[in-house]
């Protein structure tokens, strides 16, 4: 796990678990080192052009093909596309944290579909799970063939032991696991967090236009897993995502096999404290989109199918600025969630494990505590310390699960936190100041 990751898709990478198991100059030839397998993982159509095209070559000990016939798997509470608007009215809604469990349970039993959104057919939308695990994952392994999972772990560390090597992730760092690659997790103690499941275009890095080469999440700081083989033979359940449901065959074998391998289709993991974030240093706010780390484009030029977005520590500097998250609605639907410490729109109610949704043109913004002390406090330069909050944007709407709509931590009374918000307008101010 040392070498940086450039999200241009230009790049190219390759990692050797024994020397010389990876072939030089040949992708497949007649007979490859080691007695290895070749195999080829792509990530987007063969065709793509250059700049977006994905794909891995892998050497294995043996092909991917080798398992039983899948079996429906059932899973009480994971929920594929079609999302239905049913449970979705426009309301906004808010969570307390997601619960831990108290069975026993790993990271893919631990999934709990919140809303989504597009069509997995039609590789568009997304949807976000949370995930409380407690176990980790031992005879069992996943892939998921719906799309790109980009996990937001907010308690507890996991390793990801995945087909092209093993990455450690914490609170505060995110990793994303590209459609198709295999892994399984493990876990040093409880974990919970969040996942946003793209269904579109593979996360890449947004363009920094009139920033220049440099800022928001630089390329240097995302990191790729070298290789690292599992050879383990036994009574082994492969798990898929597949359509939107699960699916498991047996397979006698660990599928983490890989000796060597190269290309661009990778996991990656990215440090979110080393995000460089830009922001006024006169007056007012830009919008934020400035603090976007990873986005996963629309066929719209400039229309993000999901945008992943945080809010880190950072200085607030602006004069004669209410310097709270303006109050507004948005063609975009925000699904927010919080790492740790405070986020400045909420005083209470928005906690560490929680998230709120604010879908397609639903007004939001501070809450009364939160707008009194943004009108009334003396702006001076003050750093907003231990702070990271995220959200998973979508052009499409959030649509709930009904688990979602009905959860004993949803908070019925959200709406509550902006109810003091009473008129001051005064028509003689106009006047005396005249
Ligand atoms: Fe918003």
């Amino acid at each position: 796990m040392s070498t940086a990751y450039l999200s241009g898709f230009s790049n190219h990478f390759e990692s050797e678990a024994l020397p010389n198991a990876l072939i030089k100059g040949r992708n497949s030839p007649q007979k490859v080192p080691c007695g290895l397998y070749a195999e080829q993982i792509s990530g987007s159509a063969f065709t793509a052009m250059r700049a977006n095209n994905l794909r891995s070559w892998l050497y294995r000990i043996r092909p991917s093909v080798l398992h039983s016939e899948f079996q429906a798997f059932s899973h009480p509470y994971l929920t594929g596309t079609p999302f239905l608007a049913d449970y979705t009215p426009p309301t906004q809604f808010r969570w307390s944290p997601f619960p831990h469990s108290s069975t026993k349970q790993n990271f893919i039993e631990g999934l709990f579909t919140l809303a989504g959104n597009g069509c997995i057919a039609e590789q568009t939308g997304a949807a976000i799970h949370l995930y409380s695990a407690n176990k980790s994952m031992n005879n069992e392994y996943f892939y998921n063939a719906d799309g790109d999972f980009l996990i937001v772990p907010q308690e507890g560390e996991l390793l990801f032991k995945t087909e092209l090597g093993d990455m450690t992730v914490k609170p505060t760092e995110i990793i994303v696991i590209p459609r198709g690659i295999k892994f399984q997790v493990k876990l040093t103690g409880p974990a919970r967090g969040y996942i946003c499941e793209n269904f579109g275009q593979p996360f890449r890095l947004p363009e920094l236009g009139v920033l220049g080469a440099n800022g928001l999440a630089n390329p240097r700081d995302f990191k790729i897993p070298v290789a690292n083989y599992e050879e383990r033979e036994g009574e082994f359940v492969l798990l898929t995502k597949f359509q939107g449901k699960l699916w498991q065959a047996v397979i006698h074998h660990s599928p983490l096999d890989v000796v060597a391998w190269h290309g661009n289709y990778t996991p990656y993991k990215y440090d979110l404290t080393l995000f460089n974030t830009i922001n006024t240093v006169s007056f007012d706010h830009p919008d934020p989109s400035i603090f976007t780390v990873l986005t996963s484009p629309s066929a719209i030029s400039g229309v993000a199918n999901i945008d992943f977005v945080i809010f880190p520590s950072r200085w607030m500097v602006a004069t004669d600025t209410f310097r709270a998250p303006y109050y507004h609605r948005n063609i975009m639907s925000e699904y927010m969630g919080l790492i740790q410490g405070n986020y400045d729109a909420k005083g209470e109610g928005f906690l560490p494990g929680g998230g709120s949704l604010h879908n397609c043109m639903s007004a939001h913004g501070p809450d009364y505590d939160s707008y009194l002390n943004a009108v009334n406090s003396s702006l001076q330069p003050e750093y907003y310390a231990n702070t990271l909050a995220f959200m998973f944007e979508s052009r499409q709407v959030w649509r709930l699960t009904s688990q979602a709509l009905q959860a004993n931590f949803r908070q019925m009374d959200y709406l509550a936190c902006w109810q003091n918000l009473k008129p001051n307008f005064n028509k003689l101010t106009s006047t005396l100041e005249e």
